[in-house]
Parts: structure tokens; C-alpha cells; sequence
């Protein structure tokens, strides 16, 4: 597997590890890593305990050494949206990748073929979702290109993953005989294995209410049950229903239907599924993303902090003011690219003094995480706590 060469990280970031939390330069993102490690135990247990695999995705840390954390505390491997991400994970050798979003240009084909072909090499597997004729047969001619490439007689397989619609209105075919034709489409061809359906419901992940939650998964695994038994009908093994977020997971685990959970964010959070019910049986995961920043301007009645949305991804919400001991009740406002605007967020709440430092809870994680080349991740607390590592982003920025 070629392994792209890497930017080195900077004198100054690796002089970090060892130090005090406090000599982390703001903004910065931080991982709490006790929290981090205590949110993949608390999910590792409750995959095994409702005897589930586990394919978290990668596109929410998009970090290989995670990744790889992530596989040695039970995962059976990672998802990725992209082809490039599904690479940077290859190149930190993580080896069993599923695409889980479908792919049609043929470059990036021509990469996932290749890709395909690399890691069969490496003993591992690649999988793919699909959601029309044109996918399947695209997919095909670059499978057997990168066969014919690499001058190898049968080649790899390519495990394959009809995609169906259950609620997001997004990708997928409709539930139904529309999966049924694409699983024959699929089998036509040897560099492709039917390998199972991918039902996710990204929309129910942010449905506040556990109850309401519970329905609409109810109403995917009821479509993702029906699309499975028309196929097997049909003498074609449903091998997997792969599906499920950090909002619904105990509801495909609790469904019969799902055999996996694909839940990303559950390993850092965020403020907006701070905002969920939390459903009896979800285990409590913990906060363990912050944008570390500073107050650098104080005016009469507000404070202005060093982190604005080039710190932070503000697509679900302004960050929250990490407030564990409830004495830093404030509101973040927007203040543009470099700034946060802070004010009390009732009265008789004191406002931070010029050069004091806070942490941020952001909005939603993913996209957070893209805007970073690095994390720097703390152990023993974020205030009194000390630098670990640094985790690189490999697949920041990876779109293609
Ligand atoms: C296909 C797919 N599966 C799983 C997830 C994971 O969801 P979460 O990060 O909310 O757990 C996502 C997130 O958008 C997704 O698009």
C-alpha cells in the first residue's frame, strides 16, 4: 500500500507532549482523553452485550491512530463517506473500510478499485454502498480494470451494500423491489459480492425526543426487514443490515433487523446531541471534544474569546461554554471567523476576566474536526491535566 508522506507536526506541537494542559496555544481542538476512552468502553460494551458489530465511522475523527483504537477495543472496522478518507485510513493501516455513501465519478472509482485490490492484498476488505444500475456497472469496469492493472488473475472482491432510503431523503433506492433489481445487478459480476443493506436514518440521529426516536427506526428496520425478506425470497442471502447513528443506536441494536451500528460522534459529542433525550438504554457518553480558547478583549457588557467558525463548524449551532461547576453560565455569540462574543447568560453571572481560558463544547463535532490539521490530546483533566499526544487529522480535507 503506497503510504502518502505525511507533513511533519512542528518543533513547538511536539515539545507540547509532556507539558501541562495549560501550555496548549488557543484556539486549539482538544480531546479529553479519559473521557474519549471511557466513551469507546461504555460503547465496546454494549456491542457486546446486545451481540452487535461495531463499525464506527471514521468520518467524524478522521484519524487512522483512532481508527486503529477504535479495532483494538472490538470494532470490526471503520466507515468512511469518502474515497479519499477510506485511503488515509488504508495509508495508517487500518485494513477493513467500508464506503458507506456511494461513488460514481470514475476517477474516484478507478481509486476504490485500486484500493480494493491493495487491501485484499493486506488480507483486509473494502466494501461500498450503491444506489443505481449505473453505480453497480461503473463500479464493475473499475474493478475489473485495477484487475487487469495488477496483471492478477481472479482478483479482489469488492463487498457491496444496496443502499435504501429509510426516512432521510437522501441517498438510496426506495425500500423494496427497486433493491431487489440492484442485487441482481450487483451479482452479475464476479469482482462484486451482494454483501448486505445499508439503512441508515441520518434525520432520526437529531429527533429529540427517545420516544420518537424509537418510532422512526421502528419504521426503518420495518422497511429494511420487508426490503430483506423480498430479496431472500429470491434465493439471494441478506448477509448484514448495516445502519445506525450515535442518536438512534439502541434502537437498530434493540430491532432484530440491524447487525451493525455505524455511530461516529458518540467517541467525542457534541452540543447538539447534548440536546437528545437520552434513551434509558443508551450508555452515557461524555464530552470529550473542546476548542480550547482565551479571552482577549473585554468590553462593558461582554467578553470577546479567540475562537470563531474558522475554530469551530457552526452548521448545527454555536458552540456552548464548557461549564462543569456551573459558574461560567455564558452565551457564546457569533463573532465572525476569529471571534467569539460572550455574555452572561443571566444576571448575576460574572463575565471572564481578560487572559482567562475556556473550553468550548462545539456544535457538531465532524465538521469541527475537519477545520484542524491536529487534536491535542490531554489526559488527568483539561485544567490540571497533562498533553499525551498529538493526533494528526489524516483525512482532513479529504472530499474526493
Ligand atoms: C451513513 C452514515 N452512517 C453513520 C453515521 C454516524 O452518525 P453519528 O456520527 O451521528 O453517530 C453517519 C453520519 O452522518 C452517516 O452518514
Amino acid at each position: 500500500m503506497p503510504r502518502p508522506t505525511k507533513t511533519p507536526l512542528s518543533d513547538s506541537l511536539k515539545q507540547l507532549v509532556g507539558q501541562p494542559a495549560s501550555a496548549i496555544d488557543t484556539p486549539a481542538l482538544v480531546v479529553d482523553l479519559d473521557a474519549m476512552q471511557r466513551n469507546l468502553s461504555r460503547m465496546a460494551e454494549f456491542c457486546r452485550k446486545h451481540e452487535i458489530r461495531w463499525r464506527p465511522h471514521a468520518k467524524m475523527h478522521k484519524s487512522a491512530v483512532v481508527a486503529r483504537l477504535q479495532l483494538h477495543a472490538g470494532a470490526v472496522g471503520v466507515c468512511v463517506q469518502k474515497t479519499a478518507e477510506a485511503e488515509a485510513m488504508a495509508a495508517g493501516g487500518v485494513t477493513d473500510v467500508y464506503i458507506s455513501n456511494e461513488v460514481i465519478a470514475p476517477q474516484k472509482l478507478a481509486r476504490v478499485a485500486r484500493l480494493a485490490h491493495a487491501l485484499a492484498g493486506e488480507g483486509g476488505q473494502l466494501a461500498i454502498a450503491v444506489d443505481s444500475r449505473e453505480g453497480v456497472e461503473r463500479l464493475a469496469q473499475a474493478m475489473d480494470q485495477a484487475r487487469r492493472d495488477a496483471g492478477t488473475g481472479a482478483g479482489a472482491v469488492i463487498d457491496v451494500f444496496v443502499e435504501i432510503d429509510v426516512g432521510q431523503g437522501r441517498c438510496g433506492v426506495p425500500p423494496g423491489r427497486a433493491a431487489v433489481q440492484l442485487v441482481h445487478e450487483i451479482r452479475r459480476h464476479p469482482a462484486l459480492n451482494f454483501a448486505g443493506l445499508q439503512a441508515y436514518h441520518g434525520k432520526a440521529q437529531h429527533i429529540r425526543g427517545a420516544a420518537e426516536r424509537r418510532e422512526a427506526i421502528g419504521r426503518a428496520a420495518a422497511d429494511a426487514a420487508f426490503t430483506r425478506r423480498l430479496i431472500e425470497d429470491e434465493g439471494v442471502k441478506v448477509g448484514l443490515v448495516t445502519g445506525g447513528g450515535t442518536g438512534s443506536m439502541v434502537c437498530e441494536a434493540a430491532s432484530g433487523v440491524y447487525g451493525e451500528l455505524q455511530a461516529g460522534s458518540f467517541l467525542f459529542m457534541d452540543a447538539d446531541y447534548a440536546q437528545n433525550e437520552r434513551d434509558p438504554a443508551q450508555p452515557q457518553f461524555e464530552q470529550a471534544l473542546f476548542v480550547k480558547t482565551q479571552v482577549m478583549s473585554t468590553g462593558l457588557q461582554h467578553a470577546v474569546c479567540d475562537a470563531g467558525h474558522k475554530s469551530h463548524a457552526i452548521d448545527s449551532g454555536l458552540p456552548k461554554v464548557h461549564d462543569p461547576d456551573g459558574t461560567l453560565d455564558l452565551d457564546y455569540g457569533n463573532g465572525g471567523d476569529e471571534h467569539g462574543i460572550l455574555r452572561p447568560a443571566r444576571a448575576g453571572v460574572a463575565m471572564p476576566e481578560i487572559g482567562r481560558t475556556l473550553w468550548l463544547v462545539p456544535g457538531h463535532c465532524d465538521p469541527t474536526v475537519n477545520l484542524h490539521s491536529h487534536m491535542i490530546g490531554v489526559k488527568g483533566g483539561l485544567v490540571d491535566g497533562t498533553v499525551d499526544r498529538i493526533i494528526r487529522v489524516d483525512a482532513r480535507g479529504a472530499l474526493t
